[in-house]
């Protein structure tokens, strides 16, 4: 009997110290799609650097590619009392009703590198410069194309990210001319070449594209892809060929791809994030280059602008994006292009990567 007593008195007094822990606030809530992508664990790591340096609470949550899960890691934020909500979303659309849920609560709702759409209830975005990152890629492949009639394949992002639009747009600012002139032939896709004299497309037409060329971020969607792109083509579209790949994990596995056929003599691929698995590859000469997003400062100006708004702030911005429903204030940071020439002084000297994790930089 003394020895219940004595456990329901232990008890009674942890009770407060579990509920208080159970309560415990966060100030800054961070939701990022997957750990699954080395991209956003390359942004997990940078917001850890950033969290160091702060005196505020902050938590990060990944959604692990489920649009469901995002909604419970949202729920459990708002549970803590987070003041400010920073989400990368996995599906733009799907997120929309999610961070309503915050904007009830009066938190205020950063869109973190993918931009959220169908809703008001986004407050700012915090973006690299998405169409610029297409331009880039379109640019790569044109400066190294000579003459005409230069094998073109074309590829996208998942159709759910705001940002395959934004890439596809840029890269088709620069291709489409080209294309229209003679210089490059779209050889793997029947709604680009329909569309191929129209330098601007309206974002159904976009639609009707990346659906047909889409990778959904995913190497093996993007290899089989490029595999049935190759068995469909004669050797006389194959030799050298351009690629437009949206990513760095896509880019490796149409590069793969492409360099086992033997009807291909040569590629060029573009690759974005600057992951450390393409870096090599660029290095090793197997993908052309990568555009690099510096995840220091985005993860640094999210961060600021959270704490800005914490304290009663506006946050400066400089640019603005529309989701279909508002004009969403942007900060945005440029990007740079990697190739074998400048790996070691934009990744390298910069403190980014260290040289130990690559093989073969003199
Ligand atoms: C995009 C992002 C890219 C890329 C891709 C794949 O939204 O901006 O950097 O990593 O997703 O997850």
């Amino acid at each position: 009997m003394k020895k219940l007593f004595a456990v329901l008195l232990a008890l009674a007094m942890l009770t407060p110290l579990l509920s208080a822990a159970a309560l415990a606030a966060t100030d800054v809530g961070i939701v990022l799609p997957t750990k699954d992508e080395p991209r956003w664990l390359q942004d997990q790591a940078r917001f850890e650097t950033v969290i160091a340096d702060t005196d505020y609470s902050v938590e990060v949550l990944f959604s692990q590619g489920s649009s469901a899960t995002e909604r419970t890691n949202v729920e459990t934020l708002i549970a803590k009392g987070v003041k400010v909500l920073i989400i990368c979303a996995q599906d733009a659309g799907a997120a929309a009703l999610t961070v309503e849920l915050a904007k009830e609560e009066g938190i205020t709702v950063i869109s973190y590198d993918r931009l959220i759409t169908d809703t008001e209830a986004v407050d700012y975005y915090v973006t690299f410069d998405s169409v610029a990152v297409g331009e880039a890629m379109g640019q790569y492949l044109l400066d190294n194309a000579e003459g005409v009639g230069n094998s073109l394949y074309l590829y996208a992002g998942a159709a759910t990210d705001n940002n395959a639009f934004l890439f596809f747009e840029g890269a088709w600012n620069i291709l489409q001319p080209k294309i229209a002139d003679g210089t490059f032939v779209i050889r793997n896709s029947s709604e680009a070449i329909a569309l191929q004299d129209q330098p601007k497309l309206t974002r159904d037409q976009q639609a009707a594209i990346i659906g047909q060329i889409t990778t959904d971020w995913d190497f093996n969607v993007a290899k089989s892809k490029a595999e049935a792109h190759l068995t469909a083509v004669g050797a006389d579209e194959k030799g050298l060929c351009y690629i437009l790949a949206p990513n760095d994990g896509t880019a490796r596995s149409i590069a793969d791809v492409f360099s086992s056929d033997a009807d291909v003599n040569g590629y060029y691929v573009t690759g974005q994030d600057a992951e450390i698995a393409s870096v090599q590859y660029v290095i090793d000469g197997l993908q052309s280059m990568t555009v690099f997003k510096d995840t220091r400062t985005l993860a640094q100006d999210a961060m600021d602008m959270a704490i800005t708004v914490m304290e009663g702030s506006i946050p400066a911005t400089d640019a603005a994006y529309n989701n279909t429903v508002v004009d969403v204030p942007a900060k945005q940071t440029p990007v740079v292009v990697v190739t074998k020439d400048n790996v070691v002084s934009v990744l390298i000297d910069t403190g980014y990567y260290a040289v130990s994790q690559f093989t073969g930089i003199k």
